[in-house]
């Protein structure tokens, strides 16, 4: 562990059934005014809407609702919600969603006493807070992002075909508290689910392929995507299987709660390419990663072979006798392909309605991160692309 770091995560998680019981509590350590934020309608279909409204209700708080925040949240619905907190003098936003309603509720929450453009601000030149950060708390109702215990947000500007993610350095972005009841998220879609269980793996895969030196951070994150695989191959074939999305809830929040980034570097790249072609199709975040991420970990696996073999039997439990280093990076890649299909995400671009036509769009909507094996050129994002179709 060569790194030097400084950790902390202040998110207070309340986990399980009766997670929702921690609300009332944490809703007394704030004013009055709370922004209620929330997506389509899935809350109010399943009940976890009128759970919270009673609980609200029950505490006397001065309630305004932001509804209709759509996944991949835009920079016009942004704009929207800013003016919405600033005109009720929001004391705490209240996310009850998945990532995408989080992290909006965390891009509000930086605005909202702030009078410079948000996208400009924060999404263009990527500044931190300058005025006080309202708080946000979370009630999650989707796993995979992370977005609950991480100071993430990404904005989507469909004018100018970008999608950005900002992760805040200032923990005032976390939220304060999250809710995890892992049956508010029994009432996903299938698609959802392993679209959210793909994300949290990727996010792991993110942190783990970059980096020499044995860590902790690393060996924490094999164990944790054992977890993910596991509990992943439960969940496809039964998604009401309680003690499965039970454990996925907590490994996506570990997965991206900054602790298996800690002394080492990242990698980052998939969700780059991830989020070009999101910018351009506006498909889920999850199959955006699943779609790319084969031929680019085979792009790179030469230049990082050790962990690519490392992941093999640690990971996939492949036996290494009588295997070069390369065969058994290969196989490790193949054990990862036969789950993915299993789980049943999306293989391809073309599966998102990608066509060679879009492809100019993605490279240039596409960062280029460098804490990776390899640094990739404009060249070979295109390739990469290209092997995605
Ligand atoms: O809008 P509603 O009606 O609630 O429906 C949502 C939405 O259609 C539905 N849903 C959520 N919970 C449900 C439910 N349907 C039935 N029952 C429930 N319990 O699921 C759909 C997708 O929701 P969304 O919040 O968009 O999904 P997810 O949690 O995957 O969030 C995606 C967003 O998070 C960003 C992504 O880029 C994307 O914009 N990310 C945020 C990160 C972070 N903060 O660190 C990291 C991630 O890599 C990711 O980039
Ligand atoms: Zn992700």
């Amino acid at each position: 562990m060569l790194g030097t770091f400084t950790y902390h995560n202040p998110t207070k998680i309340y986990f399980g059934p009766n997670a929702l019981e921690g609300l009332a509590g944490e809703l007394a350590k704030y004013g009055p005014n709370v922004v209620l934020v929330y997506g389509g309608g899935s809350i109010k279909k399943n009940g976890v809407y009128d759970q919270v409204a009673a609980v609200l209700n029950a505490t006397g708080k001065n309630v305004t609702e932001i509804a209709g925040v759509m996944p991949n949240p835009t920079i016009e619905k942004l704009r929207e919600g800013v003016a919405v907190a600033k005109a009720t003098s929001a004391d705490l936003i209240l996310a009850v969603g998945g990532g995408s309603v989080c992290d909006y509720s965390k891009a509000v929450s930086v605005s909202a006493n702030c009078d410079e453009d948000p996208w400009e601000k924060y999404f263009v030149r990527f500044e931190e807070p300058s005025c006080p950060v309202v708080p946000v708390g979370c009630v999650l109702t989707m796993a995979g992002t992370g977005s609950e215990m991480n100071a993430g947000a990404v904005i989507t500007d469909h004018a100018a075909k970008l999608k950005v993610g900002h992760v805040f350095a200032n923990s005032d972005v976390m939220p304060k508290f999250s809710i995890l009841n892992p049956e508010f998220t029994l009432s996903l879609p299938h698609r959802q689910v392993v679209a959210g269980i793909y994300d949290a793996f990727n996010h792991i895969c993110e942190q783990y392929f970059s980096g020499s030196d044995d860590n902790v951070s690393d060996s924490i994150a094999e164990g944790l995507m054992r977890s993910v695989v596991e509990n992943g191959r439960i969940a496809a074939n039964d998604d009401q299987n309680y003690e499965a999305r039970s454990n996925i809830m907590w490994a996506a929040t570990w997965a991206l709660n900054t602790l298996i980034a800690k002394g080492k570097p990242t990698d980052w790249m998939v969700h780059m390419l991830g989020q070009g072609v999101g910018a351009v199709t506006d498909a889920t975040h999850g199959m955006t990663l699943s779609a790319v991420s084969l031929p680019y970990y085979r792009f790179i696996m030469d230049a990082g072979l050790p962990k690519f073999a490392r992941f093999a039997t640690h990971v996939w439990g492949i036996n290494p006798v009588g295997k070069s280093e390369r065969e058994l990076a290969e196989a490790g890649l193949s054990s990862m392909e036969a789950w993915m299909r299993e789980l049943g995400v999306a293989m391809n671009l073309a599966e998102l309605g990608v066509t060679e036509a879009d492809l100019d769009d993605i490279v240039a909507a596409t960062f280029i991160m460098t804490g990776g094996y390899k640094t990739l050129t404009k060249e070979d994002v295109r390739n990469v692309l290209l092997q995605c179709l």
